[in-house]
């Protein structure tokens, strides 16, 4: 049977390809999206792509999600958000944080990461490609789970 991983992204990374392209680059989302399904199919694996930038509706989605694992870039949420965290700790599946920039390279604030404090990896300043690699090393982990 084929594994769903959910690919959930926080607030505004909707606006990708136009915000701050010095940091973030020239990719959207939408551009992202489309190369994580097709590495997703190479890999046997089915996405479950999302954007959001309401924090509630990141928790209910964390909540709710009937993925194997999940791939989060919360965006500013990672820096902020006790209620993600509490979220993902209450989910038992594998988490792969992601950012597109390196964060340890950028101010203070953003190298506390409450998403670190339950993900398995963090992939971060390799700009949209952090996306697949985020999906290999989840192909790996659920490969992993499943073995006997
Ligand atoms: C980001 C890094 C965060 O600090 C920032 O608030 C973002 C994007 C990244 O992908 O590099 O919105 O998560």
């Amino acid at each position: 049977m084929v594994s769903t991983v959910a690919i959930f992204n926080g607030p505004n990374l909707n606006l990708l390809g136009t915000r701050e392209t010095e940091i973030y680059g020239r990719d959207s989302l939408a551009d992202i999206e489309s190369e994580c399904a097709s590495v997703a199919d190479g890999l046997d694996l089915e996405i479950d792509f999302r954007q959001s930038n309401d924090e509630g509706k990141l928790v209910g989605w964390i909540q709710e999600m009937c993925a194997a694992g999940l791939i989060l870039n919360a965006g500013a949420y990672t820096h902020t958000s006790v209620a993600i965290l509490d979220a993902l700790r209450a989910n038992p599946v594998p988490v792969v944080e992601v950012h597109l920039s390196n964060i340890h390279q950028r101010e203070s604030f953003r190298r506390r990461s409450y998403v670190s404090l339950a993900a398995r990896g963090v992939i971060c300043g390799f700009g949209p490609h952090g996306y697949t690699l985020a999906l290999n090393a989840m192909a790996k982990l659920l490969h992993a789970r499943k073995a006997p």
